[in-house]
């Protein structure tokens, strides 16, 4: 079976009680569970991590190589400056999709940037909690082409 590794940036574990009105009142683990529940039916493992911090997230990438077949990740606000997260996916060698709940280009100027989408194989922006599912039958069709 294919192993996805989901990796929530900074701040994300406070959805459901951050800025409802721009990233809905999901949790992080009501995300993560419907995740696994559609993992389930696309006949893939799928793995989650959640740091607040930039080497943390650095780490994680390394440790998928050659253990995992995908990534998704929301890097939070690193999305609009680290170029070592945006590294990191490049040396790994592993197809990445970026997910943001928001839509970052309707949004302010510094945001509408990503300095991760260039390591990605693409980009989903805007639908929520479901931009997530979305990401997730992405990386699904990608493995499976
Ligand atoms: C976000 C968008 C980022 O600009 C922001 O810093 C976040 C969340 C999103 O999912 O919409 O933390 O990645």
């Amino acid at each position: 079976m294919k192993k996805v590794m989901v990796i929530n940036g900074p701040n994300l574990n406070m959805l459901g009680v951050r800025e409802r009105d721009v990233y809905g009142t999901d949790t992080l683990e009501e995300i993560n569970e419907r995740l696994r529940k559609l993992a389930g039916k696309l006949k893939l493992e799928i793995e989650f991590f959640q740091s607040n911090a930039e080497g943390e997230i650095i780490d994680k990438i390394h440790s998928c190589y050659k253990a995992y077949d995908g990534i998704i990740i929301n890097p939070g606000a690193y999305t609009h400056y680290s170029h070592a997260i945006s590294d990191a996916i490049k040396s790994v060698d592993i197809p990445a999709v970026e997910v943001h709940l928001s839509n970052i280009h309707r949004r302010e100027e510094f945001r509408k940037n990503s300095v991760i989408a260039p390591s990605c194989i693409g980009q989903i922006s805007g639908f929520g909690a479901y931009s997530y599912n979305l990401a997730l039958y992405a990386i699904a069709n990608y493995l499976n082409a």
